[in-house]
């Protein structure tokens, strides 16, 4: 078969080597951003009168008709046509005859891939910043129906200090909203027009590219076409976005694991959400937390392949650069499907009020309350800290905890510790009294609710 750009050659290459050339295999799903690039093309160069309106008709027919196949999956693509932008000029000229040769005019496929990209990942970040605001939502309203739901806090995976539960999801949905920030600030930098570049140096017809910008509704242009043909830049931040994205869901997927076990038992993922094993018939396995957990690595692969396939790469286009595009595509598959399998999970899930409760009880994560209570009647906080290590010890001697110690063992510690000490050591007076701000206390939590609402209205 003879190649678009067959002229210069004198024999063609093996099939074996066209197929590893090829890009068409994974730059397909580009088809719609593809066509649509190619639409606003052939508008501008017929109101630019480089292209006489009668071929213009004929082109933009044409380019109609292959979008409804396209829509329907009906377009059979090959690797002898190498990638999707000669696939479908082939496939127009096949179908409206050599005046779709013209489509091509002042325009090459290095300003026409870049497009493609910017147009791709513009319509999927808007997708991701709606699914972090759904899950953030969800997350929310989970949040709100557990303010007063006491449980453990944690540092080291050690009993740290009671916390309201409502606390803890909503440490989430912070991270979320910081991780709706970036991909919504990088929209500015993906929302910047490369067609009209040309090969590297621009074009020679007088093309008008701030219509091009305007009929594909981006609001800006590049300034140096050698730049817009090599900027990789807002996909390397795409990913790297997303890391950052999968680090938190890949916490949160941890704790949802530990929270299932036996031994914590803080809550229960929903059947819909888990899985059974082929072996053992008492399992129910939090797969879709794994998974989200183990998909992390991936996304950080594919931030790490593009910055090293970019490395060293001189200006402009260079064939090394159709390396960009399989890990993007993977990760705007993997950080929508986390996205939505987290909402649903979370959503579904049971969380048990009465364990985390009960949980709170048997440890010590009231001891900082007593610290505090002796510094607040004037010790040094230090020497608090030594008197109320030393009352641990004795409980875990006895092997009670503080709330069981009889109030004359308290005293041979410090006289200054009074009957009140057993109010101010239950683990809802630890919470609620927690009210600086940002705290975990009720007050701090119901106000941290209302900032979280106003965010998503
Ligand atoms: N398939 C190519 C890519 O994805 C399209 C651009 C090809 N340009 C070129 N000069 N060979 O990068």
């Amino acid at each position: 078969m003879t190649k678009l750009w067959g002229g210069r050659f004198q024999k063609s290459a093996e099939a074996w080597v066209d197929e590893f050339g090829a890009s068409i295999g994974f730059d397909q799903q580009l088809v719609m951003e593809d066509i649509e690039g190619s639409i606003a093309h052939v508008t501008m160069l017929g109101a630019q009168g480089i292209l006489p309106a009668e071929d213009v008709e004929k082109i933009l027919g044409g380019l109609r008709e292959l979008n409804v196949k396209a829509e329907a999956g009906q377009l059979e693509f090959t690797v002898a046509n190498e990638d999707i932008h000669l696939n479908l000029e082939k496939m127009l000229i096949d179908l409206i005859g050599p005046v779709g040769g013209k489509l091509h005019t002042g325009r090459s496929r290095n300003d026409q891939v870049a497009t493609d990209m910017h147009l791709f990942l513009k319509k999927r970040v808007a997708e991701v910043i709606d699914l972090i605001e759904t899950f953030q939502a969800t997350i929310l309203e989970k949040a709100e129906q557990h303010v007063e739901t006491i449980a453990p806090g944690y540092t080291h995976l050690q009993r740290a200090q009671p916390i309201s539960f409502a606390h803890h999801l909503m440490a989430y949905f912070w991270m979320l909203e910081r991780d709706k920030q970036r991909f919504t600030e990088s929209v500015k930098r993906i929302d910047i027009l490369p067609l009209g570049a040309g090969a590297m140096a621009g074009t020679t017809f007088p093309i008008d590219r701030l219509k091009s910008a305007e009929l594909l509704g981006f609001s800006q242009v590049y300034q140096n076409s050698m730049d817009a043909v090599s900027d990789r830049d807002f996909i390397v931040e795409f990913l790297s976005n997303s890391s950052l994205m999968m680090a938190h869901l890949s916490r949160f997927a941890e704790e949802i694991i530990l929270w299932s076990t036996d031994e914590f038992k803080f809550i229960e993922l929903d059947d819909a959400f888990s899985t059974g094993s082929s072996i053992m018939p008492q399992k129910k396995n939090p797969d879709m937390a794994e998974l989200i957990r183990g998909k992390s690595g991936r996304v950080y692969g594919n931030l790490m392949g593009l910055l090293t396939v970019l490395k060293g790469t001189p200006l402009t286009y260079n064939k090394d650069m159709q390396e960009d595009k399989e890990g993007m595509f993977d990760t705007v598959q993997t950080v929508l499907g986390s996205l939505k399998i987290f909402e649903g999970m979370v959503r579904t899930m049971t969380i048990n009020t009465a364990r985390l409760e009960q949980a709170v009880q048997s440890d010590f994560s009231n001891a900082t309350e007593l610290a505090d209570y002796l510094a607040t009647k004037g010790m040094p906080f230090r020497e608090a800290h030594e008197v109320t290590g030393k009352l641990v010890f004795t409980c875990i001697q006895q092997g009670i905890y503080l709330l069981d110690l009889p109030l004359e063992e308290m005293k041979k510690e410090s006289e200054l510790i009074e009957a009140d000490i057993y109010d101010v050591l239950a683990p809802v007076a630890a919470v609620s009294r927690r009210n600086s701000l940002g705290g975990t206390g009720f007050e701090q939590v119901k106000i941290q609710l209302e900032a979280a609402k106003a965010l998503l209205s």
